[in-house]
């Protein structure tokens, strides 16, 4: 009693805190949280019944690049692909002398929930989260962004863009507890985004302890070192989020006990209107990374209405372009959305879609084949899911069905796998868009070295859409056009048995060793490796027609996983020795090969000779000599189903009608099953790659890490930690 007064302002602030979650509809679950820590950065999720959102903590290390990395705050929400993003700098001292972090406190472990009821003017919730920070130092904030995730990418990826029309509207406020408030009218005119911070009232130091003291002076805003609870909340509506029980079939649900990080990170992705990809920097809707996510994870995720793998599918399929079939590869929605019609001069908030992609539009078939013809719950939902109707999501699709827009997908794979079917040129080779220099999941501007024939999509992505298409088309999906039952087999065994030749590049032996050496000598600290290459080193190039007048992207790569994992190829010859160098390049340690201590690396430019090879793909760039989870999992999955024939003497034909019971015919065993050194040499691999996928388990949740070679050995470490090449956009955590 000796101070009521602060007392009284503590409690009320409390109270406060407190009443905002209360008002709150009950959830029946309790709500998921996850931290995942890769520093610099520091990852919280948070969700339940009324909110989803992800809090990322950037602090510098002693070893940070400090014109990289600063201390920042990032709250973000799937529903809008929102969200708000503070920066702050020391007071007085020299960047890196400033650290955050978030801390356990009554609020949350370390986050909680934030909600209070909808206004008349937007009748949406406000809901978010809240937490304690806590500065070591003084600081004072430095850039916020408020609105749309993209916003906030453009400005930590691009060249600092700022958008005055965003920025200026942004009011800061004092609230009278001693609490600064930033809040940003969107574009919409409707939705607000709302960051707030307070004195946090520590209980354990005693009644006194009131927290530090945030000063606001125009649109200064200065923090004493101490403890603030900060809280972030939209009226925004949110996603149905697939509980974790939903997100897997039954057979998988014990999931949630045997990995119950990754479970919860999955469902925090998961929702029935879409799968999101890349936590906090994309959070939404991806066409390609959903549909190899589905394709990988379809043995445990859900199935049937409202599931995992429908969610995904519609997504795909409500965002097909109607006129000609190309699948979505990003949508813009939110507040970007409205941002981006209005550097139309269209005042509207429809959401907006990327078709710069060629490599989405086959993943779609594949999709449908795996779910509506292998999977007994889809065979039976076939019917009535494609029967949806579109334009609920993307009113660009109104009027047409689910199953209409599947139809315009397929219509256009036809069309373009005929040329090369008939005449098989590299002319007729799939290029990317005119104008584009990206097309595939190597998507940065030089991932796959301005190449305009991507290797992936012309050796397995075609041909593997064409099986599909004969699949869905025997079994009627495509009443229009029952000729492809075996016209679009005809196309996939040209595609397949034509293409490899193309993209082939063989080194001799000695060259080879004297390719690595060099490149040891110039671009790598560890050893060359040279003596593992006993053989010529035989790979596919990454694309055809590349920058500097290279007519083969020679860089040794980790692509022929799609063909592993998606075809069962029948041209003999070409098979064996297709497995056979892709197992030696796995196997062997980079630069000779793909493999480190930190795992197999998508790219090695170590076989190129010109110095731009090593000059582009390095240990900074985003799809340089760096590796990436998806394709770990890919790749040891296609060997397991390559390997896998080798061990069935019959298989199940696909019935062509759903009611049909399926019927086992003998499938050939292909011939380097029986081909001792070679069947050996891809079971070795195999291993090696588990053996490699278990040592670094700690990454896997992360999309992509780079290394470094220090003490003889590649240690890992956070891409975004590492310059990016001269003048190649890197990507920044
Ligand atoms: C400190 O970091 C900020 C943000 O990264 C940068 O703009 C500024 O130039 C840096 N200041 C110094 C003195 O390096
Ligand atoms: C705050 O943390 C930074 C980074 O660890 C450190 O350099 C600085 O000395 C700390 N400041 C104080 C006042 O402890
Ligand atoms: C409150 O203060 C105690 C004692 O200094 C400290 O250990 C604790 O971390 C603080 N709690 C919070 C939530 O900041
Ligand atoms: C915060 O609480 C969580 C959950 O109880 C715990 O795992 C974590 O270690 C705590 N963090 C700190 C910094 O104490
Ligand atoms: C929002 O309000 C402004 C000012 O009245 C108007 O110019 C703008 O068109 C409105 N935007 C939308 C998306 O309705
Ligand atoms: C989970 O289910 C699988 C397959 O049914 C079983 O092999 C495994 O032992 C189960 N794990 C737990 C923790 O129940
Ligand atoms: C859809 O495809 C048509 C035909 O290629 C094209 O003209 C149109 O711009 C595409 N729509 C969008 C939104 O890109
Ligand atoms: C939008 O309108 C402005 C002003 O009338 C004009 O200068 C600009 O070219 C227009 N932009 C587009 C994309 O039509
Ligand atoms: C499919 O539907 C049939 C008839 O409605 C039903 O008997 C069968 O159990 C269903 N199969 C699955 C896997 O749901
Ligand atoms: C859908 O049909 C309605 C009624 O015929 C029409 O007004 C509307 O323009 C159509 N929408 C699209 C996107 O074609
Ligand atoms: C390598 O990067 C440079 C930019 O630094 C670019 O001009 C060149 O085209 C790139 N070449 C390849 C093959 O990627
Ligand atoms: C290839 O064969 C394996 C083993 O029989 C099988 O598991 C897999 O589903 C087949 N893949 C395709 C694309 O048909």
């Amino acid at each position: 009693w000796r101070t009521p007064h602060r007392l009284l302002h503590s409690l009320i602030l409390t109270f406060s805190q407190h009443l905002q979650a209360e008002n709150a509809p009950k959830c029946t679950n309790r709500p998921s949280t996850l931290s995942l820590s890769d520093a610099p950065y520091n990852n919280y999720f948070y969700s339940d019944c009324n909110v989803a959102a992800q809090a990322v903590v950037t602090t510098p290390q002693a070893d940070s690049d400090l014109s990289i990395i600063s201390p920042r705050l990032i709250v973000a929400w799937p529903a809008g692909n929102s969200g708000a993003c503070i920066f702050f700098k020391p007071q007085n001292g020299a960047n890196g002398t400033l650290s955050i972090e978030l801390v356990n406190s009554t609020i949350g472990t370390p986050l909680g929930p934030v909600y209070s009821a909808g206004t008349k003017s937007n009748n949406n919730p406000s809901v978010g989260v809240q937490g304690v920070i806590r500065f070591n130092a003084s600081a004072a904030l430095a850039v916020p962004i408020l609105g749309s995730i993209r916003t906030i990418r453009d400005f930590v990826e691009g060249p600092s863009i700022l958008y005055p029309e965003i920025q200026d509207a942004i009011k800061y406020s004092s609230d009278g507890n001693g609490g600064v408030s930033l809040q940003r009218l969107w574009l919409d005119n409707v939705t607000t985004t709302n960051i707030r911070f307070q004195p946090f009232h520590n209980a354990s130091l005693g009644s006194n302890n009131v927290g530090g003291r945030i000063e606001l002076s125009d649109q200064t805003v200065s923090f004493d070192a101490g403890e603030y609870l900060f809280s972030a909340d939209i009226n925004y509506p949110q996603l149905t989020a697939l509980e974790h029980t939903s997100v897997f079939n039954e057979a998988s649900r014990n999931l949630t006990v045997e990995s119950p990080g990754q479970a919860t990170a999955l469902s925090f992705l998961s929702y029935s209107e879409k799968l999101l990809a890349g936590a906090w920097r994309f959070l939404t809707y991806f066409g390609r990374d959903s549909m190899i996510s589905a394709l990988l994870l379809e043995p445990v995720l859900s199935d049937g209405k409202g599931s995992a793998m429908e969610a995904v599918i519609g997504a795909v399929l409500e965002r097909v372009n109607r006129t000609d079939g190309t699948v979505c590869h990003e949508e813009t929605i939110g507040d970007y959305a409205t941002w981006s019609n209005a550097q139309e001069n269209i005042t509207s908030n429809a959401m907006g879609c990327d078709y710069k992609m060629i490599d989405s539009d086959y993943f779609l078939p594949i999709l449908m084949e795996r779910y509506f013809l292998r999977n007994p719950m889809g065979q039976n939902r076939t019917a009535s899911f494609f029967n949806t109707s579109a334009g609920t999501i993307n009113a660009a699709n109104a009027n047409l069905t689910w199953g209409s827009l599947a139809l315009t997908n397929a219509e256009r794979i036809m069309r373009l796998a005929r040329p090369f079917a008939e005449k098989p040129t590299t002319e007729n080779l799939i290029h990317l868009r005119e104008g584009q220099v990206v097309g595939q999941w190597r998507d940065s501007t030089y991932g796959i070295g301005g190449g305009r024939i991507p290797y992936d999509v012309n050796t397995a992505l075609v041909p593997a859409a064409l099986r599909a298409i004969a699949a869905l088309a025997r079994s009627g999906m495509y009443p229009k056009h029952r000729q492809w039952a075996t016209l679009a087999d005809q196309y996939a065994k040209a595609w397949e048995d034509s293409t490899l030749d193309l993209f082939s590049v063989r080194i001799p032996k000695s060259q080879a060793q004297d390719l690595v050496k060099n490149y040891a000598n110039t671009s790598f600290p560890g050893p060359d490796q040279a003596s593992s290459i006993d053989s010529d080193v035989h790979f596919h190039a990454l694309a055809l027609q590349g920058n500097d007048n290279l007519s083969k992207v020679e860089v040794m790569n980790t692509d022929d996983s799609f063909r592993h994992f998606l075809l069962n190829t029948t041209h003999d010859t070409q098979l064996t020795s297709f497995l056979n160098q892709s197992a030696n390049n796995i196997m062997r340690r980079f630069p000779a090969g793909l493999m480190t201590d930190a795992g197999m690396v998508v790219a090695n430019p170590a076989f190129g000779d010109d110095p731009v090879y090593a000059r582009n793909w390095t240990t900074g760039a985003y799809h340089g000599t760096v590796i990436w989870s998806w394709q770990l999992a890919m790749m040891a999955k296609g060997l397991e189903m390559q390997l896998g024939r080798c061990e069935v003497t019959s298989n199940f034909s696909v019935s062509s009608k759903t009611d049909k019971p399926l019927r086992p015919v003998p499938l050939p065993v292909p011939a380097f099953c029986t081909e001792d050194s070679v069947y050996g040499n891809v079971k070795k691999a195999y291993n090696a790659l588990w053996d490699s996928i278990e040592a670094n388990s700690d990454q896997l949740s992360g999309e992509v890490w780079s290394w470094v070679y220090r003490g003889g050995k590649f240690e890992v470490t956070p891409l975004g930690v590492l310059p990016a090449p001269p003048g190649i956009g890197g990507q920044t955590g």
